[in-house]
């Protein structure tokens, strides 16, 4: 059976769907996104991704969807439709169509693009990669300046992810001058004792929602949380690695370029991360 996706405020069988070919998200990658996952039927983090949607378009000086207030009502209609218990809803914001390619952005009266469709993934808490951790290489970061942003260009993370794939690896962290920025869609962490550290919040890196909760969290269970620059020997050094992010929450990382991490299964700090943030999400799911 077909997906219902949502629109520009239709609902729709997803073979139904259609945007135009001089959509800026299409031909300049002019829009951004959200990955909101779901538990037991339940939005996690939805405000942090709604908070993080607003900014995103701002800092591009892109207008909001009509439909912007009506967002959690949207995520939750086609969690509904589509029968999603675990999985994630997906959204992107164009700039539009100006029904022709122009660098320069078009004029007010273009409505931006609003687009959502929902992934089932069933055990999505349940990831068997959770038990036995993931293995990283790392790569040199040569994405553009303003990662803070959430945008579709995602050609460079798609290359680390197949640079990763051909190395017999699950993923990549990204390096610039000489520190790890994040993975190709997650965020790095090392553990070092009690400490927990991972990079401060700039343009560098995305500013990841499920970071946040975790962080948050971490403090709360009396782990130190150090934000500041790391290298990769560093990391190779560590006691343990591991990555969050919407779609993966917390996820060991047990090896990285070829050598392990710890003892080379999930540690103890990430294991307890994981299961606090999955523990806390669900309660507070709406
Ligand atoms: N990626 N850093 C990057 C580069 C990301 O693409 C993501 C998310 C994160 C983690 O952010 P959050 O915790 O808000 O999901 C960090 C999503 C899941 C994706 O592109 O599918």
């Amino acid at each position: 059976m077909s997906r219902t996706v949502y629109v520009n405020g239709e609902y729709l069988p997803e073979e139904d769907a259609k945007i135009s070919i001089f959509d800026r998200s299409f031909l300049m990658a002019d829009g951004v996104y959200e990955v909101t996952s779901v538990l037991d039927g339940k939005l996690i983090d939805f405000e942090g991704h709604r908070v993080r949607l607003e900014r995103s378009l701002n800092e591009l000086d892109m207008q909001k969807p009509e439909a912007f207030d009506d967002l959690l009502d949207i995520h939750r209609e086609l969690v509904r439709v589509n029968d999603i218990t675990d999985g994630l809803v997906y959204l992107q914001v164009s700039r539009g169509s100006a029904g022709d390619r122009d660098f320069a952005y078009p004029s007010e009266d273009v409505k931006p693009t609003l687009v959502l469709f929902t992934q089932n993934k069933p055990g999505l808490a349940d990831s068997p990669a959770a038990k036995t951790g993931i293995k990283v290489i790392s790569i040199e970061d040569q994405r553009w300046g303003r990662r803070d942003i959430k945008t579709v260009q995602l050609l460079y993370p798609s290359m680390g992810k197949m640079m990763a794939k051909a190395a017999g690896c699950d993923d990549a962290w990204m390096v610039e001058d000489g520190h790890v920025t994040e993975g190709t869609s997650n965020n790095a962490y090392i553990v070092k004792g009690n400490t927990i550290i991972t990079r401060q919040l700039s343009n560098d890196i995305l500013h990841g929602i499920t970071r946040a909760a975790v962080l948050r969290f971490a403090e709360e269970a009396q782990m130190q949380v150090e934000e500041r620059l790391f290298t990769i020997d560093e990391a190779k050094q560590a006691d343990e690695a591991f990555v969050t992010s919407a779609s993966t929450f917390v996820m060991p990382v047990v090896e990285l370029d070829g050598e392990t991490i710890g003892a080379g299964t999930p540690g103890s700090v990430a294991t307890r991360l994981r299961e606090i943030y999955l523990e806390e999400s669900r309660k507070a799911a709406v």
